[in-house]
């Protein structure tokens, strides 16, 4: 960490959601955090490049070495930091500048040219269509470490630079999504990533006991263990997701050394309107789930049927709050998932949040426009509205 750096974040798929993360996790405002272009995130915060391994939201994190820079400067900026290197000199440019991309063989040739002209020996790792060199490149050619990897933004009237500390751990994440035993592809389980960015959203300490009522699978439970958390709980109606998650519990622990005591974890059947009988009043400080979502839709519901859907399901989710306002300690955060269906081109959305305040819950709105973040692909029939309530 170097004090009064720049450092940039590489923001996913989801870049609102990604920010919403990072600005949780850092408790970033809008004057300690800028967006640079529509999937950089910049911040003078103080940042350890392994935070990538706690954010499932980020591709890769940057520190700044040029800022509003002309094309010469950049070069120069470049060079000097290749300069450095020992060796062989592998480096690559990742161009998040719609301006430069045109001119990137030129600026790539210029660059290997001075260097060559030092009497350093280079490799110029390539990009992949997009312009970008993907994680596993990066990892794989070793640019964080012996090389670089440098991204370029548009600023202003010139461009910023960074060079690449840290990849998103690719390999694991992609072991643990699809490598876990227990699965239930037809109630549908949560990406990993998704589960971390739930859980940084919801800002609770190491310390805290996080409770996930409809645990499904137990992504966020196994998430959550391997982001330090030890007092969890999960529970769901269904016998076969409580003996799934007890496996994929087992199975994330056995993959990281065994490093947790799962049997102090309480995994259990239980039907959300017996949650108050289960656990004690005011017992759990912190719930993070993604609830049923209802039956997994064929496109062929007519509206009515998703009408009657969406209602029993705005049922379900003002009952589940009923009860979390019994096992919930004062001043304490919820983040629960809410679908939308898409129906003949529309949205059908279901508004239950007004009736979730009610039970004494405030919505903590995780952006600006929209008190919610909306997660989805295009062509999805199905989206995840992520909302994020306080108990007062
Ligand atoms: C969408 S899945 C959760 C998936 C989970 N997030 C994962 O990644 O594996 C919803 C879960 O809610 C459970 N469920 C449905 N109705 C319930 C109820 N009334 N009470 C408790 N659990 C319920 C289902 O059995 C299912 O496992």
């Amino acid at each position: 960490m170097i004090k009064n750096s720049k450092y940039w974040f590489l923001l996913g798929r989801e870049p609102k959601i990604s920010a919403a993360e990072i600005t949780a996790v850092l408790k970033l405002s809008d004057s300690t955090s800028t967006m640079l272009s529509e999937n950089i995130l910049t911040t003078k915060a103080e940042v350890e490049p392994k935070l990538i391994n706690r954010l499932g939201g980020t591709i890769k994190i940057g520190i700044e070495i040029g800022t509003k820079i002309r094309r010469e400067i950049l070069i120069e900026t470049i060079v000097t930091e290749l300069l450095a290197i020992d060796g062989k000199i592998n480096f690559g440019i990742s161009d998040y500048s719609e301006k430069l991309s045109s001119h990137i063989e030129s600026l790539v040739k210029q660059i290997k040219l001075t260097l060559k002209n030092s009497g350093r020996s280079v490799r110029y790792v390539r990009t992949d269509k997009d312009g970008k060199i993907s994680s596993a490149t990066v990892y794989h050619n070793n640019l964080t470490t012996k090389g670089r990897e440098f991204l370029i933004a548009k600023d202003g009237g010139g461009f910023s630079v960074a060079k690449t500390l840290a990849v998103q751990p690719f390999e694991a994440l992609g072991r643990r999504d699809f490598g876990r035993p227990g699965r239930d592809d037809k109630s549908g389980m949560l990406p990993p990533k998704l589960a971390m960015i739930l859980i940084n959203l919801s800002q609770a300490s190491t310390n805290d006991v996080i409770l996930d009522p409809f645990c499904g699978s137990g992504t966020i439970l196994t998430e959550a263990m391997l982001m330090g958390y030890q007092n969890l709980i999960g529970t769901d109606i269904s016998e076969k997701a409580i003996s799934d998650t007890k496996q994929n519990l087992e199975w994330v622990n056995k993959i990281s050394d065994f490093r947790f005591q799962i049997s102090d974890l309480r995994i259990e059947c239980c039907e959300i309107n017996d949650l108050d009988k289960l656990l004690p009043k005011q017992s759990v400080d912190t719930i993070v789930t993604e609830p049923y979502l209802g039956k997994p839709l064929s496109g062929r519901e007519s509206q009515s049927e998703l009408e009657i859907q969406s209602r029993e399901l705005g049922k379900l989710y003002v009952c589940a709050f009923q009860k979390f306002a019994n096992v919930l300690k004062k001043n304490t955060a919820i983040i629960f998932i809410i679908p939308r269906f898409l129906s003949y081109g529309k949205w059908l959305t279901i508004n239950c949040s007004t009736e979730i305040e009610k039970f004494g819950f405030k919505v903590i709105p995780l952006q600006t426009k929209e008190p919610y973040l909306l997660y989805g692909r295009p062509g999805q029939r199905v989206m995840r509205e992520i909302w994020k309530f306080r108990k007062v």
